[in-house]
């Protein structure tokens, strides 16, 4: 990992500095680039939230060897991870890597380590292009996310998704908040409740909503018809001044943890930030920046190399907090 990140921080000049803690405070504001919006304050605000989480430490018990898999989709994973979906590789990360090259390295690692990869969307074309292509090369196993595109649009993308074979879709419907896109002439908005429902039974899939902070949006997401939420800000990326996912996460999960699949984003950097976020209600996690760091710096074996610390990390606070599944995280290792 070492040699990963020298390398990324190398290709990835002036726009990650690939700092010992990826934390925003570098990055203050570069949207595009790697950075939160604004003041940055929503992106420290979901690494402060989960640094604020401490768990109670457990040794007496019998967990050597922890279960870290657990079942998302109907599919099997090997850790609780998802990458998250990153576009726009040229505009964000300096373009050291297509992002052919990028959307296949995530793909692929993820899919090599039993994990699953997610792959975004934007403008240009080539964005979602590349990111089809590359679930297409993995026989389905990811999921492509696609904007809250105003009608056509999305009917448009949602045909070219479907083709890469995926039974999963996710729309980051907090993209709304990218007037970049709307200035581009390329609009996309908020969806009221009808709306959603119809995008969703369109599309004929599991569906994903992304970008979820409030109890009463994740009850209106159950209500029209999606399999799972993502709990997100999008990294910060799209308001300033909103809160860290951890820190909407629990009553969150009291709300909608019986009747969907809750999956929360944001900040997590380790293994005990992914328990965190179990702890607190989620079923899987994603992590974003990490990701495009191992990425770049190492492509495929990069996106491997990483999974591979995560999980170390990840059965290591199983152990040291007694907890033998990463299914059946209980909230009483949180302090
Ligand atoms: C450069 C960049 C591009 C992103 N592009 C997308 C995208 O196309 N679609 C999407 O749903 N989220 C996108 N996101 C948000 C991530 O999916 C994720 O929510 C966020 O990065 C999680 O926070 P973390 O980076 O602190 O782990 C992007 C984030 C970054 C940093």
């Amino acid at each position: 990992m070492k040699n990963v990140r020298e390398n990324a921080r190398k290709l990835m000049k002036p726009y990650c500095r690939v700092c010992p803690v990826c934390n925003g405070k570098a990055c203050v504001g570069e949207v595009p680039g790697m950075g939160g919006l604004g003041s940055g304050s929503a992106f420290f605000n979901n690494i402060e939230a989960l640094a604020k989480i401490r768990f109670n430490m457990r040794l007496i018990h019998d967990v050597v060897e922890p279960d870290t898999s657990v079942q998302l989709f109907g599919k099997k994973l090997a850790i609780p991870v998802l990458a998250a979906p990153i576009g726009g590789v040229s505009f964000n990360m300096g373009g050291g890597v297509s992002e052919e090259a990028y959307t296949n390295a995530i793909i692929q690692g993820c899919k090599e380590k039993a994990i699953l990869g997610c792959t975004g969307d934007g403008v240009p074309e080539f964005i979602h292009q590349a990111g089809n292509q590359a679930i297409k090369n993995a026989q389905g196993h990811g999921i492509p996310f696609i904007k809250p595109w105003e009608d056509d649009e999305f009917d448009m993308k949602l045909a070219l998704a479907k083709e890469t074979g995926t039974d999963v879709i996710g729309m980051d419907i907090d993209a709304a908040g990218l007037i970049t896109l709307r200035k581009m002439g390329r609009p996309v908005s908020p969806k009221p409740l009808e709306k959603l429902i119809d995008i969703i039974q369109k599309t004929g899939l599991k569906f994903i909503l992304k970008g979820v902070m409030t109890p009463d949006e994740a009850e209106l997401a159950a209500e029209a018809g999606a399999a799972a939420i993502v709990v997100s800000n999008h990294g910060g990326r799209v308001m300033d001044h909103t809160p860290g996912a951890a820190e909407v996460l629990a009553s969150i999960a009291d709300k909608v943890g019986d009747c969907m699949t809750i999956l929360a984003d944001g900040g997590v950097r380790s293994g005990g930030d992914i328990l965190k976020l179990l702890a607190l209600g989620a079923d899987g996690v994603m992590i974003g920046r990490p990701f495009s760091i191992a990425a770049v710096g190492g492509l495929q074996e990069g996106v491997e190399k990483y999974i591979d610390q995560l999980t170390g990390e990840l059965k290591q606070a199983m152990v040291l907090t007694g907890t033998q599944s990463a299914a059946a995280v209980s909230s009483s290792i949180i302090y």
